[in-house]
């Protein structure tokens, strides 16, 4: 079995789609952050109220697979705003734990929950709950050799997601001045994007996900 240091899994979290069966037994894919913390341990943090981490406490399984393709990523992160669903992914059942794997990436390793545990949070925000959970490695594949470089746009991608997220929660809760202050900041990505790599996916897809957090705050103001 490959290690987790040959798929670059470190301390640092590296950014991953985990899939997990929804309880209808329907594959369900997000993103997540993921770090290694043994030689066959990984830790993620999810918030207790998204799907994947009813999931992992239902049917203590989970993969993790690998892209190095931020577009996919941010789709899969954002699916509801981009209009993305499992639908548009391939998946296949683990033989080693209770959880679809997604089919053509990279690598991927298969988990197996081993303990949770849950915390309070209260931030600018609002209130939430955060589970660290751990999980066991069962199985660890690499199907293709991947060496990409770097681009700036796909940071700019990834980091506008990450705000969206927050946008997204900030609207939830009613805080306009958060959401817009995140929503200036997406902004901000789109125009460094546009400068490093114009007429990029990448940059077309900020300006989606900006236009589209704007349609939705407009729905609620
Ligand atoms: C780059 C990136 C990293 C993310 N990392 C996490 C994470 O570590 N934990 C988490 O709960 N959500 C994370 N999210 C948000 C989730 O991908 C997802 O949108 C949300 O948790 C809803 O998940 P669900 O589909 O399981 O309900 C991340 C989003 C992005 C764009």
């Amino acid at each position: 079995m490959s290690s987790l240091d040959e798929i670059g899994l470190t301390w640092h979290p590296a950014e991953v789609i985990i899939s997990t069966f929804n309880p209808d037994g329907l594959p369900h894919a997000a993103v997540v952050g993921v770090r290694k913390v043994g030689e066959l341990e990984v830790g993620v943090k999810v918030f207790t109220d998204t799907h994947t981490f009813r999931n992992l406490e239902k049917w203590k399984g989970a993969t993790i697979n690998l892209t190095e393709d931020a577009k996919l990523l941010v789709r899969i992160a954002l699916k509801k705003l981009l209009g993305f669903s499992e639908n548009q992914l391939k998946f296949a059942r683990s033989k080693m734990v209770n959880a679809p794997r997604v089919i053509g990436l990279p690598a991927y390793a298969d988990l197996e929950v081993k303990e949770i545990t849950k915390e309070k949070l209260s931030d600018e925000l609002g209130e939430s709950e955060i589970a660290y959970i751990t999980l066991t490695v069962k199985k660890i594949e690499v199907a293709k050799p991947f060496v990409r470089p770097f681009k700036r746009s796909d940071f700019f991608l990834i980091e506008s997601a990450v705000l969206a997220t927050k946008v997204m929660k900030a609207i939830e809760g009613g805080k306009t001045e958060e959401a817009k202050r995140r929503l200036g900041k997406i902004e901000e990505y789109k125009r460094l994007c546009d400068h490093i790599a114009p007429s990029s996916e990448e940059s077309a897809i900020i300006a989606e996900i900006a236009e589209s957090l704007k349609a939705m705050m407009n729905q609620v103001t």
